[in-house]
């Protein structure tokens, strides 16, 4: 058994995502508690609770710049969840992104949280899979995901997809989990049973298979201290809110996901696992 894990129940797949503390319901009551509920929802009162990876809206506008992300962009979001990045860099830079998300549940909430906040005409949710994008060739000026890729077995194919819908020159940017070398087989089983980790590439599996799908100019960065100390944050802030997580999720989910801290955390520590932020050029 893992380091500070307990036996929990497997989640193979994206129904990891059918109770996340994440999700639609949550997003709305703690905004409403913050801004009130009278007047219309704007998207940046969602900000500080619809992201779903690491860093929050700053990650996000880093990964736009990587992108070379401006107002006349037609942007796509691979493993959009709630669609929270996508509504950031409509609200904030003016462009237009499809937020594709595979999760027939975020999908909806994604699609009614962005008409929520009045930007249906800038942000598109589909449901669909990233391994096999349904969308034109050269359709996109520029491509992002955030802790998506985890979950997706092929990676090969999703990337490139993601090279197939960009047009020439244009740029796909991406922050994931990345595998070390010391992550053992059993631990790569755990991470695939508890939290839906498919696969995890290594930074220079990810170098390679960019190359190999035809991306040139490929570019990765190690972000794993940024993301220790986020971890860190996001551990300390569930402990405070324990007594809603179990209200909502039921006390044995609550600990399931404490424990899930607990052993990536131990991951993160031993040198095992690390984040990584890629970028390319098609
Ligand atoms: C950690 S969440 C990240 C959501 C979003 N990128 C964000 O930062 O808020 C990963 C998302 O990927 C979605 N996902 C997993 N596999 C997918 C696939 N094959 N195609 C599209 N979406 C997928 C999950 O349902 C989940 O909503």
């Amino acid at each position: 058994m893992a380091r500070g894990f307990k036996a929990t129940r497997a989640r193979r797949g994206i129904d990891f995502y059918d109770d996340h503390p994440i999700s639609e319901g949550p997003v709305l009551a703690a905004a409403i508690e913050r801004h009130g509920e009278k007047g219309r929802l704007e998207a940046e009162h969602l900000f500080e609770y619809d992201q779903d990876h690491y860093g929050g809206v700053a990650a996000v506008d880093l990964l736009a710049r990587r992108a070379r992300i401006g107002a006349g962009s037609r942007v796509l979001d691979v493993c959009a969840g709630l669609a929270g990045p996508a509504r950031f860099l409509a609200s904030r830079r003016g462009c237009r992104v499809v937020a594709l998300e595979l999760h027939r549940g975020r999908a909806t909430s994604a699609d009614r949280l962005t008409r929520r906040t009045g930007l249906s005409a800038l942000v598109r949710v589909v449901r669909g899979d990233a391994r096999q994008l349904p969308f034109r060739a050269a359709s996109f000026d520029a491509c992002i995901s955030q802790e998506g890729f985890l979950h997706v077995d092929d990676k090969a194919a999703t990337l490139a997809e993601c090279r197939r819908v960009l047009i020439p020159g244009a740029r796909v940017a991406f922050t994931d989990w990345v595998a070390r070398p010391r992550l053992a087989d059993r631990e790569r089983t755990h991470l695939a049973d508890w939290m839906a980790a498919t696969t995890l590439a290594s930074v220079d599996g990810y170098r390679e298979l960019l190359g190999r799908v035809g991306f040139g100019d490929v570019d990765a960065e190690d972000i794993t201290d940024e993301w220790r100390a986020v971890l860190d944050t996001r551990r300390r802030t569930y402990r405070r809110l324990r007594e809603q997580y179990v209200r909502r999720l039921g006390e044995a989910r609550y600990g399931e996901y404490e424990s899930l801290y607990a052993f990536f955390v131990g991951l993160l520590e031993d040198g095992k696992l690390g984040g990584a932020r890629l970028t390319a050029t098609r």
